[in-house]
């Protein structure tokens, strides 16, 4: 019997894409149950920032599990989160003069978004959001509804208060103009009381927003009293280069979402980051068994203190980030005759090659050379690359190559 195939719902997908049983991982590989090596290029979907088992992480959760530290812990004080606080403080926020308070939610970022549209309603008394197509910001119901790109929206009961924007790649005078048209719109009778946007999109197909746009929102939400949410769930945490995707923008969000990397070693965790005078929560009034992933306040405190206090990661990240974009333009040039986009911000490339069945055999290509990467976007017609930030060069451009491969083996077909 194959327990996977007998026991396993049909619902299951990456493992289709990539049919191997894996069995233990460190930094940007995973090695399957019979040896083999593969180069991960998408990285717990962006919740792997820092790599599988990231040793310094490691040495952090064996020393809290020995030590008979909290695991669990709801919203109590521990030490960890008093450390995971502080670094926050003095090392994310501080620097950044972003006067926030941290809402520890359940481990999900579909958690975090819900948080944030229920405070954004609660603070303006309007129940309509205003978000983007391309947008992705989770699977529980509400967060799917305000997700343009979710996968089977179609068959999905949604939501009506909500209505998406085009991405905007290079703002326009008629851009502005239907962002300000569609702020001041009624939705299901409903006012807008928010909108969410991902500063770089991610399951959107790699997509950063101009940031001319970014301010024009913020100027526009705030004349109108309209929360602005960034859902930095997937482009947080380092992965376009700063902190925060939307750093240098002018967004200057009321709420910040982030999940995926914030506990460093792809541990369950979100927060949102709330601007101090927001705060007008009750206690008790957003609530969650798993808001105290105390294993995760202690790596998340240690991956900071070990990569934020310094620019050296960020500009790695920018770095690494120019060579994927180079040698995604020059397979771009040698094999797409002109129609292949490659997109991206830091280490949150694609390469979209504009038709679903040549990005997927790209993918399914890649896995055959052992290496790990997705589809996404509008159609799944972008490849999309999401390395972990601390990857080596060699093992980056190695990656590229098995890449390069695969492009050029799919579309010789
Ligand atoms: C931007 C963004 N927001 C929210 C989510 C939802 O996070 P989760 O899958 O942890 O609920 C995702 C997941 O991919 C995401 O990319």
């Amino acid at each position: 019997m194959n327990p996977f195939e007998e026991l396993e719902s049909n619902v299951r997908y990456y493992c289709r894409r990539w049919p191997a049983v894996f069995s233990s991982a460190h930094g940007a590989t995973l090695v399957d149950e019979n040896g083999v090596e593969y180069l991960d290029f998408f990285a717990g979907a962006g919740a792997l920032s820092y790599g599988h088992n990231n040793p310094v992480l490691v040495e952090v959760a064996i020393q809290h599990l020995r030590e008979g530290r909290l695991l669990h812990s709801l919203d109590t004080f521990t030490v960890e989160k008093r450390a995971f606080l502080e670094s926050m403080q003095r090392r994310i926020l501080e620097p950044r003069q972003l006067d926030m308070v941290i809402q520890t939610v359940g481990p999900t970022g579909a958690t975090a978004v819900e948080a944030a549209l229920q405070l954004a309603q609660r603070i303006t008394g309007h129940r309509a959001v205003v978000g983007f197509e391309g947008g992705y910001h989770g699977m529980t119901y509400r967060a799917a509804s305000i997700s343009a790109s979710m996968a089977g929206r179609e068959t999905s009961a949604h939501l009506k208060d909500f209505v998406a924007l085009p991405y905007v790649a290079n703002v326009t005078e008629a851009d502005l103009e239907l962002l300000a048209q569609t702020l001041r719109t009624s939705v299901n009778g409903q006012k807008i009381g928010a909108l969410i946007i991902e500063p770089t999109q991610g399951e959107g197909g790699a997509r950063p927003f101009d940031p001319a746009y970014l301010r024009a929102i913020r100027e526009q939400c705030s004349e109108l009293g309209i929360l602005v949410i960034a859902d930095e769930v997937q482009a947080g945490v380092g992965r376009t280069g700063p902190f925060f995707s939307f750093e240098g923008s002018s967004l200057d969000p009321d709420i910040i979402c982030l999940s995926k990397s914030i506990s460093g070693l792809g541990l369950p965790m979100a927060i949102n980051l709330v601007r101090r005078s927001l705060d007008t929560w009750a206690p008790g009034e957003f609530s969650g068994t798993f808001r105290g992933n105390n294993l995760a306040f202690a790596t998340s405190a240690a991956m900071i203190e070990t990569y934020w206090t310094d620019s050296e990661l960020e500009k790695g990240t920018e770095q690494r980030g120019l060579i994927v974009r180079d040698s995604l333009h020059q397979m771009a040039d040698t094999y797409g005759e002109g129609s292949f986009v490659v997109r991206g911000n830091g280490l949150l490339c694609g390469l979209d090659v504009g038709n679903t069945e040549l990005a997927d055999d790209i993918a399914r290509n890649a896995f055959d050379q052992h290496l790990i990467v997705e589809t996404c976007g509008a159609g799944d017609t972008t490849v999309k690359l999401l390395t972990p930030l601390i990857i080596d060069e060699d093992q980056l451009s190695e990656g590229l190559d098995r890449l390069s491969d695969a492009v050029a083996h799919a579309s010789s077909r």
